[in-house]
Protein backbone atom coordinates (compact mmCIF):
# COMPACT_ATOMS: atom_id res chain seq x y z
CA UNK A 1 0.00 0.00 0.00
CA UNK A 2 1.63 3.43 -1.16
CA UNK A 3 0.94 6.92 0.37
CA UNK A 4 -2.21 8.64 -0.71
CA UNK A 5 -4.85 10.95 0.71
CA UNK A 6 -8.50 10.92 0.78
CA UNK A 7 -11.68 13.96 -0.03
CA UNK A 8 -15.49 13.53 0.38
CA UNK A 9 -17.38 13.78 -2.80
CA UNK A 10 -20.69 14.17 -1.43
CA UNK A 11 -21.76 11.15 0.14
CA UNK A 12 -18.22 9.15 -1.08
CA UNK A 13 -15.04 9.08 0.00
CA UNK A 14 -12.42 8.97 -2.63
CA UNK A 15 -9.09 7.90 -1.44
CA UNK A 16 -5.96 8.24 -4.19
CA UNK A 17 -3.43 6.26 -3.86
CA UNK A 18 0.26 6.51 -5.27
CA UNK A 19 2.70 3.84 -3.81
CA UNK A 20 6.33 3.50 -5.40
CA UNK A 21 5.15 0.98 -7.82
CA UNK A 22 2.91 3.88 -9.05
CA UNK A 23 5.06 5.75 -10.33
CA UNK A 24 5.06 4.91 -14.15
CA UNK A 25 1.35 5.50 -14.30
CA UNK A 26 1.65 8.71 -12.39
CA UNK A 27 4.38 9.67 -15.10
CA UNK A 28 1.25 8.15 -17.74
CA UNK A 29 -0.93 11.23 -16.09
CA UNK A 30 -2.62 8.54 -14.39
CA UNK A 31 -3.54 8.63 -10.88
CA UNK A 32 -4.50 4.98 -9.26
CA UNK A 33 -7.43 5.34 -6.81
CA UNK A 34 -9.92 3.23 -5.14
CA UNK A 35 -13.21 4.03 -3.41
CA UNK A 36 -14.22 3.64 -0.57
CA UNK A 37 -17.07 1.81 -1.28
CA UNK A 38 -19.27 1.16 -4.16
CA UNK A 39 -22.97 1.54 -5.47
CA UNK A 40 -25.35 -0.61 -7.27
CA UNK A 41 -27.81 0.10 -9.40
CA UNK A 42 -30.13 -3.03 -9.64
CA UNK A 43 -31.19 -2.96 -13.61
CA UNK A 44 -34.45 -4.68 -12.92
CA UNK A 45 -35.51 -1.79 -10.51
CA UNK A 46 -34.80 1.01 -12.73
CA UNK A 47 -36.87 2.38 -15.80
CA UNK A 48 -35.15 3.16 -19.04
CA UNK A 49 -34.04 7.08 -18.59
CA UNK A 50 -32.21 5.35 -15.74
CA UNK A 51 -30.67 2.64 -17.88
CA UNK A 52 -29.54 4.92 -20.27
CA UNK A 53 -27.89 7.68 -18.00
CA UNK A 54 -26.60 4.63 -16.75
CA UNK A 55 -24.92 2.77 -19.39
CA UNK A 56 -24.24 6.15 -21.44
CA UNK A 57 -22.27 7.56 -18.16
CA UNK A 58 -20.40 4.72 -17.67
CA UNK A 59 -19.56 3.47 -20.83
CA UNK A 60 -17.43 6.44 -22.47
CA UNK A 61 -15.92 7.17 -24.44
CA UNK A 62 -17.68 5.75 -27.61
CA UNK A 63 -16.82 6.35 -31.31
CA UNK A 64 -19.61 8.36 -33.10
CA UNK A 65 -21.30 7.00 -36.53
CA UNK A 66 -22.46 9.80 -38.51
CA UNK A 67 -24.40 7.83 -40.82
CA UNK A 68 -25.45 9.33 -43.94
CA UNK A 69 -28.40 7.35 -45.80
CA UNK A 70 -30.95 8.34 -48.66
CA UNK A 71 -34.52 9.07 -47.78
CA UNK A 72 -37.24 8.30 -49.91
CA UNK A 73 -37.93 11.22 -51.73
CA UNK A 74 -33.98 10.88 -52.77
CA UNK A 75 -32.53 13.52 -50.63
CA UNK A 76 -29.95 12.90 -47.57
CA UNK A 77 -30.36 12.15 -44.18
CA UNK A 78 -27.49 12.57 -41.53
CA UNK A 79 -27.74 11.54 -38.33
CA UNK A 80 -25.42 10.92 -35.31
CA UNK A 81 -24.78 7.21 -33.54
CA UNK A 82 -23.05 6.77 -30.91
CA UNK A 83 -24.02 3.16 -29.78
CA UNK A 84 -21.58 1.88 -32.14
CA UNK A 85 -18.43 0.02 -32.66
CA UNK A 86 -16.32 -2.23 -34.83
CA UNK A 87 -16.86 -5.74 -34.12
CA UNK A 88 -14.89 -7.93 -36.43
CA UNK A 89 -13.00 -7.67 -39.70
CA UNK A 90 -13.72 -11.42 -41.75
CA UNK A 91 -15.50 -9.95 -42.97
CA UNK A 92 -15.57 -6.82 -41.28
CA UNK A 93 -18.57 -5.65 -39.31
CA UNK A 94 -19.99 -2.84 -37.17
CA UNK A 95 -22.79 -2.71 -35.02
CA UNK A 96 -25.49 0.37 -34.40
CA UNK A 97 -27.94 0.32 -31.76
CA UNK A 98 -31.02 2.69 -33.12
CA UNK A 99 -34.00 3.51 -31.08
CA UNK A 100 -37.06 5.27 -32.03
CA UNK A 101 -38.01 8.38 -32.12
CA UNK A 102 -40.87 9.30 -29.62
CA UNK A 103 -43.26 8.78 -32.47
CA UNK A 104 -41.35 6.96 -35.25
CA UNK A 105 -38.60 5.06 -36.19
CA UNK A 106 -35.71 6.92 -37.02
CA UNK A 107 -35.11 8.18 -40.55
CA UNK A 108 -31.95 6.47 -40.61
CA UNK A 109 -33.38 2.78 -39.51
CA UNK A 110 -36.17 3.32 -41.84
CA UNK A 111 -33.53 4.20 -44.72
CA UNK A 112 -30.97 1.60 -43.71
CA UNK A 113 -33.62 -1.04 -43.87
CA UNK A 114 -35.46 -0.03 -47.39
CA UNK A 115 -32.17 0.65 -49.15
CA UNK A 116 -29.41 -2.08 -47.43
CA UNK A 117 -26.68 0.60 -47.66
CA UNK A 118 -25.18 3.32 -45.52
CA UNK A 119 -21.79 5.27 -45.06
CA UNK A 120 -20.60 5.80 -41.54
CA UNK A 121 -18.91 8.96 -41.28
CA UNK A 122 -16.33 9.18 -38.21
CA UNK A 123 -16.32 12.99 -36.61
CA UNK A 124 -13.47 15.65 -36.18
CA UNK A 125 -13.78 18.03 -34.04
CA UNK A 126 -13.96 20.68 -36.69
CA UNK A 127 -17.44 19.08 -37.25
CA UNK A 128 -18.75 18.63 -33.75
CA UNK A 129 -21.29 20.83 -34.01
CA UNK A 130 -22.47 20.49 -37.48
CA UNK A 131 -22.88 16.76 -36.05
CA UNK A 132 -24.85 17.84 -33.42
CA UNK A 133 -27.36 19.61 -35.13
CA UNK A 134 -27.97 17.08 -37.26
CA UNK A 135 -29.13 15.39 -34.50
CA UNK A 136 -32.04 17.72 -34.43
CA UNK A 137 -35.93 15.54 -35.03
CA UNK A 138 -36.35 16.76 -38.43
CA UNK A 139 -39.22 15.57 -40.37
CA UNK A 140 -38.49 12.53 -42.56
CA UNK A 141 -38.78 14.40 -45.69
CA UNK A 142 -36.18 16.69 -44.41
CA UNK A 143 -32.53 16.55 -45.82
CA UNK A 144 -29.99 17.84 -42.68
CA UNK A 145 -27.25 17.80 -45.32
CA UNK A 146 -29.70 20.84 -47.17
CA UNK A 147 -30.46 22.06 -43.77
CA UNK A 148 -27.49 22.46 -42.54
CA UNK A 149 -25.55 23.21 -45.99
CA UNK A 150 -22.98 20.09 -45.46
CA UNK A 151 -21.09 19.07 -48.35
CA UNK A 152 -20.91 15.47 -49.63
CA UNK A 153 -18.94 13.13 -52.13
CA UNK A 154 -19.85 10.19 -54.20
CA UNK A 155 -19.22 7.16 -52.70
CA UNK A 156 -17.50 3.81 -54.49
CA UNK A 157 -19.48 0.84 -53.13
CA UNK A 158 -22.64 2.19 -52.25
CA UNK A 159 -25.02 4.91 -53.35
CA UNK A 160 -25.69 7.16 -50.25
CA UNK A 161 -22.76 9.84 -50.31
CA UNK A 162 -19.58 10.72 -47.96
CA UNK A 163 -19.92 13.76 -45.36
CA UNK A 164 -16.77 16.31 -47.00
CA UNK A 165 -14.80 17.20 -43.68
CA UNK A 166 -14.28 13.67 -42.27
CA UNK A 167 -11.63 11.94 -42.33
CA UNK A 168 -12.32 9.01 -42.99
CA UNK A 169 -16.10 7.28 -43.83
CA UNK A 170 -16.86 3.44 -44.19
CA UNK A 171 -19.01 2.22 -46.97
CA UNK A 172 -21.20 -0.72 -45.45
CA UNK A 173 -23.78 -2.73 -46.64
CA UNK A 174 -26.84 -3.94 -44.54
CA UNK A 175 -25.99 -7.86 -42.98
CA UNK A 176 -28.79 -7.47 -40.60
CA UNK A 177 -30.85 -6.03 -38.46
CA UNK A 178 -31.77 -7.70 -34.83
CA UNK A 179 -34.40 -7.08 -32.46
CA UNK A 180 -33.76 -7.56 -28.82
CA UNK A 181 -36.27 -6.40 -26.70
CA UNK A 182 -37.14 -2.12 -27.93
CA UNK A 183 -33.61 -2.66 -29.54
CA UNK A 184 -33.25 -2.46 -32.86
CA UNK A 185 -29.21 -3.30 -33.29
CA UNK A 186 -28.19 -3.01 -37.37
CA UNK A 187 -24.90 -4.90 -38.37
CA UNK A 188 -23.30 -3.52 -41.42
CA UNK A 189 -20.97 -5.04 -43.31
CA UNK A 190 -17.92 -2.81 -44.59
CA UNK A 191 -16.80 -3.01 -47.99
CA UNK A 192 -14.46 -0.26 -48.11
CA UNK A 193 -13.02 2.76 -46.20
CA UNK A 194 -11.86 6.07 -47.34
CA UNK A 195 -9.17 7.78 -45.32
CA UNK A 196 -7.62 11.30 -45.65
CA UNK A 197 -4.10 10.88 -47.14
CA UNK A 198 -2.49 12.68 -44.37
CA UNK A 199 -3.94 9.83 -41.54
CA UNK A 200 -2.12 6.99 -43.53
CA UNK A 201 1.37 6.09 -42.72
CA UNK A 202 2.33 3.39 -44.62
CA UNK A 203 -0.13 2.46 -47.35
CA UNK A 204 1.61 -1.04 -48.18
CA UNK A 205 0.98 -2.24 -44.48
CA UNK A 206 -2.32 -0.26 -44.05
CA UNK A 207 -1.08 1.44 -40.93
CA UNK A 208 -2.91 4.57 -40.05
CA UNK A 209 -2.16 7.16 -37.40
CA UNK A 210 -5.56 7.39 -35.52
CA UNK A 211 -4.76 10.79 -33.05
CA UNK A 212 -4.06 12.66 -36.74
CA UNK A 213 -7.78 12.32 -37.64
CA UNK A 214 -9.03 14.69 -34.59
CA UNK A 215 -12.18 12.51 -34.19
CA UNK A 216 -14.17 12.97 -31.02
CA UNK A 217 -15.72 10.56 -28.82
CA UNK A 218 -18.96 10.72 -26.69
CA UNK A 219 -19.00 11.12 -23.08
CA UNK A 220 -22.22 10.89 -20.48
CA UNK A 221 -24.93 13.61 -20.11
CA UNK A 222 -26.72 15.34 -23.16
CA UNK A 223 -23.91 17.26 -24.26
CA UNK A 224 -20.14 15.47 -23.46
CA UNK A 225 -17.34 14.93 -25.86
CA UNK A 226 -13.98 14.29 -25.22
CA UNK A 227 -10.85 14.25 -28.06
CA UNK A 228 -9.10 11.48 -28.98
CA UNK A 229 -5.36 13.31 -29.18
CA UNK A 230 -3.92 12.29 -25.52
CA UNK A 231 -2.71 9.10 -27.20
CA UNK A 232 -0.16 6.78 -25.05
CA UNK A 233 1.58 3.29 -26.22
CA UNK A 234 1.99 0.46 -23.97
CA UNK A 235 3.90 -2.08 -25.53
CA UNK A 236 2.24 -5.93 -26.09
CA UNK A 237 4.75 -8.65 -23.83
CA UNK A 238 5.08 -12.31 -25.01
CA UNK A 239 4.69 -15.04 -22.87
CA UNK A 240 8.22 -16.11 -22.08
CA UNK A 241 7.60 -19.55 -20.00
CA UNK A 242 7.76 -19.20 -16.11
C1 LIG B 1 -23.54 12.32 -30.32
C2 LIG B 1 -24.90 11.70 -30.49
C3 LIG B 1 -25.02 10.34 -30.44
C4 LIG B 1 -26.28 9.72 -30.63
N1 LIG B 1 -26.37 8.36 -30.54
C5 LIG B 1 -27.55 7.76 -30.78
C6 LIG B 1 -27.64 6.35 -30.75
O1 LIG B 1 -26.67 5.61 -30.55
N2 LIG B 1 -28.87 5.78 -30.98
C7 LIG B 1 -29.97 6.53 -31.24
O2 LIG B 1 -31.05 5.98 -31.48
N3 LIG B 1 -29.90 7.89 -31.28
C8 LIG B 1 -28.73 8.52 -31.07
N4 LIG B 1 -28.65 9.88 -31.12
C9 LIG B 1 -29.84 10.67 -31.48
C10 LIG B 1 -30.08 10.69 -33.00
O3 LIG B 1 -28.96 11.23 -33.67
C11 LIG B 1 -31.32 11.58 -33.28
O4 LIG B 1 -32.46 10.94 -32.73
C12 LIG B 1 -31.54 11.91 -34.74
O5 LIG B 1 -32.58 12.86 -34.86
C13 LIG B 1 -31.92 10.70 -35.58
O6 LIG B 1 -32.09 11.17 -36.90
P1 LIG B 1 -32.86 10.42 -38.05
O7 LIG B 1 -34.33 10.33 -37.65
O8 LIG B 1 -32.63 11.30 -39.23
O9 LIG B 1 -32.25 9.06 -38.18
C14 LIG B 1 -27.43 10.53 -30.89
C15 LIG B 1 -27.30 11.92 -30.93
C16 LIG B 1 -26.05 12.50 -30.73
C17 LIG B 1 -25.91 14.01 -30.80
Amino acid sequence: MGTGWSIFFGRYLITFVAGESDHRVARQGGTRFQYGSMMQFDFKSLDATSRYKLITGLVVPRPIAWITTINVNGSINAAPFSFFNAIGTDPALIVLGIGDHPDRPKDTAVNIQREKEFVVNLVPEALAQAMSDSATDYPAHVSEIDALGLATSSSQWVKPPRLDGCPSSLECRLERVLMIGENRIVFGEVLGVHVLDEVVLDVSKCQVASERMQLIGRMGGLGGYTRTTDVFQIPRKKYMGS
